[in-house]
């Protein structure tokens, strides 16, 4: 078991890269720069920029110099150099859209964040073992989970309430994931309807469920995504015991817009705007999570979903064991991206326990901090069958919509087949936990 770590604050070192970048955007309209000294600091300061991290050969001029407004964020989605610089763009969006409790809601983990935070940085307790002299042109990404052939490891998490920043919530993220070939898992209560998201999709995603607590409507909800073509039914077992999420309502009180017309009070309001409800009675729903599930609920879901059965929020070996008694088909280790509570733990510090628990049985996905193409080779090296992510697309969607999502999807991919060639692992049964080292 994984001490809990010291809180940090995840993207520090990302932070000052963007703060340099800013620095450096002011020096280059500076007159000074024309001295050769400073011109020739600014060259090396550049060099050693992440974005060089993917350039191939002599590509130093990569990336364009107007890039970054006054305000240091960026103003395309192609302008992007890793993940983070779309979190400051998201944010002025949906700020610009006077919604800073949506803000809020997305960034929030519980208490004091300490686990959303350790989710990414318990990612720096492992190193990565590179092998040389091996050709890796013709490295590949894809992956086959469940028969299902995806183009990369990466998928998409389920995240509710994807119309607070998007239109077409996760039909437009549907759309993105969909052309790049990555799976996804709609949340039961995104905006977009199931079999929507499936259409814009191409292939049918994967269906995160939270029950609540009526079984007549718990049935409905799973007929509904098999129904639409879902191959897997994902339930959500982290979220039964409450949270605080401060940051959420701190931003909440520096919203000053009349927010009952959507979040009027009572269950069968609240579902009004989420498509997945539509047509279903509601009416005896005290809860969406399902509040008193235990393993025995576990078993009747089994009774009814035909096809796959996963449940998000294992975290520890006793329970991966438990779920394998019960049928389950597989395990994605998640802690709600920090947001189910506050246990310190980060999600990559638990998998090794959990994918030693099912032995190989059944698959172990996980979730949580992903922020780097590394982040996904070292979860695949520890075990894990696959890499979800979820802020860093909805920051991409909020702030481009879906040339944001697409943008993200595409880094991530960029810089993890780029370790992948220098790790020497060509296709991904070539990682392994050899791939890794524990700092
Ligand atoms: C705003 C927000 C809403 C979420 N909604 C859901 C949800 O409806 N169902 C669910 O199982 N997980 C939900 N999650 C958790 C994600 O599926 C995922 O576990 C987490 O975001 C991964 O961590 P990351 O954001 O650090 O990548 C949500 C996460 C966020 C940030």
């Amino acid at each position: 078991m994984e001490k809990p770590t010291t809180p940090k604050w995840p993207e520090i070192s990302e932070r000052g890269i963007i703060a340099r970048r800013k620095f450096l955007s002011f020096l280059a309209a500076s007159p000074l720069v024309a001295t050769p000294t400073i011109t020739s600091a600014v060259a090396t300061v550049f060099a050693s920029l992440p974005s060089q991290a993917l350039a191939q050969s002599y590509d130093v001029l990569r990336g364009s110099r107007q890039a970054l407004g006054p305000d240091g964020i960026i103003s395309a989605p192609g302008d992007a150099l890793n993940v983070f610089e779309f979190e400051p763009a998201a944010k002025k969006a949906v700020l610009g859209q006077d919604a800073p409790a949506h803000w809020g809601y997305l960034e929030s983990g519980v208490d004091g964040d300490v686990t959303r935070d350790a989710n990414h940085t318990a990612y720096a307790r492992y190193n990565i073992r590179t092998k040389r002299l091996i050709d890796a042109r013709k490295a590949s990404t894809g992956v086959k989970i469940f028969g299902e052939s995806w183009s990369s490891p990466i998928f998409i998490c389920p995240v509710s309430s994807l119309g607070a920043y998007d239109p077409e919530a996760g039909v437009t993220v549907a759309r993105a994931a969909g052309k790049r070939g990555h799976q996804m898992i709609l949340s039961t209560v995104d905006n977009a309807v199931i079999a929507d998201v499936n259409k814009a999709h191409g292939s049918p995603a994967w269906f995160q469920l939270y029950p609540t607590d009526d079984w007549a409507v718990t049935q409905a909800l799973v007929r509904r995504a098999e129904a639409a073509g879902c191959p897997a039914i994902v339930l959500t077992v982290d979220r039964q015991g409450g949270r605080n999420t401060e940051d959420l309502f701190r931003m909440r009180r520096q919203d000053q817009r009349d927010c009952s017309g959507c979040h009027t009070p009572g269950f069968a309001n609240e579902v009004t705007r989420k498509g997945n409800f539509s047509g279903i009675d509601v009416s005896k729903v005290t809860n969406l999570y399902g509040t008193g599930m235990t393993w025995e609920f576990v078993d009747r879901l089994r009774g009814i979903v035909k096809g796959k059965l996963l449940l998000k929020g294992i975290v520890t070996g006793e329970d991966a064991k438990e779920a394998l008694r019960h049928g389950v088909d597989g395990i994605l280790v998640s802690n709600h991206g920090g947001r189910a509570e506050e246990s310190g733990q980060a999600t990559i510090g638990v998998l090794i326990e959990i994918v030693d628990a099912v032995n190989g049985r059944i698959p172990v996905l996980i979730d949580g901090g992903v922020r780097r193409g590394t982040d996904v080779l070292k979860a695949l090296a520890l075990g894990a069958a696959a890499v979800g992510v979820g802020r860093p697309y909805v920051w991409g969607l909020a702030s481009f919509g879906e040339p944001g999502v697409d943008r993200v999807l595409q880094i991530l991919d960029d810089e993890f087949i780029t370790i992948m060639r220098q790790a020497g692992a060509l296709t991904i049964d070539q990682i392994t936990r050899d791939t890794v080292t524990r700092v």
